[in-house]
């Protein structure tokens, strides 16, 4: 007997096979003609499959009648074209073995429409509903998608480290690895003789401070100076202490990094990279997709639909900053150039000006890291900043400074010293070339795809701050 996933056995083509089916109730209706309908789930697809369960079945009154939502069970039985709406197979079942039971009066996760916050209060059991289910496959997709996308356009897959000493981000937000006693750290004899080492970390595993990584875009760009195109895919983290629906403290980002690439190829790629995803979300995942336009926001489809067949606008940041002013809002945060943009004064540009993702671009060099290439006005980098509607920011990126005295100027400008980062200085002493890159943050791509509201429902396990329960 042949073993099929829901999903194959709900397509037409699958009528007169004898098949085994393994997963999970979702409800049980009993008929009063003596016998049951068991909706079905195994996390292959969104939709269930209908078994007709006889009430000649030896264990009908025994186990079928005491079915509930969550129970495990194995199926054999003869796939049938369904009279009923909707489905195009149902099952007639010889046999219905119970692997586990769920009583339903502890089962936390039976009832229809338990909130969001609920559901994360039980996250090692959300992926049983259907909304975690379909986020679970939709996000498979975008990370098939971003694998497919970069080996098809030349970029080779290059693991970067998880534990690593230098800031990228240099805003200090990092989380300290380290295996001393904190209840009793060593202390340097003398006071701290380096900045930073305020307990001696001669005496740590690694004898020096070591962090999780903010990002992999550093090492990223010592093997695209010497490979051409990489991408690095992978968990970073942030210790920085902001409570809102679009920040985690662990977070999946891939990073392409490009040899002879300029801010404009870098603008290119995003735009393509961003539109293949979607396109291939839209056409691997349609079922999924069409329950978050009818269950979590009616626009998702039309927005990507809409994003595919329109240009990204790409617009200066000193531009950016003129509408913003002429925009007649009361923003709660002025404008003024200089300071960061704030998320209302993106999702305006995006939702209300220009109803489209908009690439922003050549920052004011304060309020961007030290890596960015100082432009010739001397008072903005070549930074770009993907914004989408309602989620804003999705890609940070740079054409990176590839000048030696330049980049040193602007360490130092930021109060980070140059000999610690004497190896990425090393790219700029031997065969230093333009390259370019950005960093797409998975989470948030999800969330504009998905249209969900927060970003602790896009992953499997959010951590944010005072929260790692599972
Ligand atoms: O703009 P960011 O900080 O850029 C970098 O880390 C660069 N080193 C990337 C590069 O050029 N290789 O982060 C990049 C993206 C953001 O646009 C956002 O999508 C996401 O990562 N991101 C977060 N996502 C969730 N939670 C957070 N706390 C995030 N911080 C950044
Ligand atoms: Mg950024």
């Amino acid at each position: 007997m042949k073993k099929l996933s829901v999903a194959q056995a709900r397509l037409p083509e699958s009528v007169d096979q004898e098949i085994l089916l393994q997963g999970w109730i979702r409800t049980r209706r009993d008929s009063k003609g003596g016998f049951s309908f068991l909706e079905l789930n195994d996390g292959s697809s969104l939709g269930n499959i209908q078994i007709v369960a006889p009430g000649t079945l030896p264990n009908y009154e025994s186990d079928i009648k005491r079915l509930t939502a969550g129970c495990s069970v194995s199926v054999e039985g003869l796939v049938k074209a369904s009279p009923g709406k909707g489905q195009a197979t149902e099952v007639e079942a010889r046999s219905v073995t119970v692997h586990g039971w769920a009583d339903p009066d502890a089962f936390p996760i039976q009832k229809k429409g338990a909130s969001f916050e609920f559901l994360r209060t039980v996250a090692h059991l959300r992926p049983r509903t259907n909304t975690f289910g379909a986020m679970a496959r939709v996000r498979n997709c975008v990370c098939r998608s971003i694998h497919d996308f970069f080996q098809e356009e030349g970029f080779l897959y290059v693991h970067t480290p998880i534990i690593t000493a230098s800031d990228c981000e240099g805003a200090g937000a990092m989380f300290k690895v380290t295996t001393l006693n904190l209840r009793n750290p060593p202390l340097p004899e003398e006071g701290p003789d380096k900045p930073g080492w305020d307990v001696d970390f001669s005496k740590d595993f690694f004898q020096r401070p070591a962090y999780l990584t903010v990002s992999g875009q550093l090492e990223g760009e010592t093997y695209a100076c010497g490979l051409g195109k990489c991408y690095t895919f992978g968990p970073t983290f942030r210790a920085e202490n902001s409570n809102t629906a679009r920040h985690l403290a662990e977070f999946w980002m891939v990073e392409p990094e490009a040899a002879f690439f300029e801010l404009i190829d870098n603008m290119d790629l995003a735009e393509r990279f961003l539109k293949r995803i979607f396109r291939d979300v839209l056409a691997r995942c349609p079922e999924d997709m069409e329950f978050f336009r009818e269950r979590i926001d009616k626009t998702v489809i039309d927005t990507l639909e809409h994003v595919l067949e329109s240009n990204f606008i790409r617009l200066p940041y000193t531009d950016a900053v003129e509408i913003l002013k002429a925009s007649g809002r009361q923003f709660e945060f002025p404008v003024e150039w200089g300071h960061d943009l704030q998320a209302e004064h993106e999702r305006y540009l995006t939702e209300e000006h220009f109803k489209s993702p908009v690439i922003l671009f050549d920052y004011p060099r304060a309020i961007k890291p030290f890596y960015m290439r100082l432009n010739d006005d001397g008072c903005t980098v070549r930074a770009m900043d993907v914004l989408v509607p309602k989620v804003g920011e999705i890609i940070g990126g740079s054409q990176r400074e590839e000048r030696l005295d330049v980049l040193e100027m602007r360490m130092k400008e930021q109060n980070l010293s140059p000999e610690s980062y004497w190896w990425y200085l090393d790219l700029r002493r031997f065969g230093t070339v333009p390259h370019s890159g950005f960093g797409l943050g998975v989470e948030r791509v999800l969330l504009f795809i998905t249209g969900m509201a927060n970003i602790r429902d896009v992953i499997p396990y959010p951590r944010t701050p005072g929260s790692a329960e599972f």
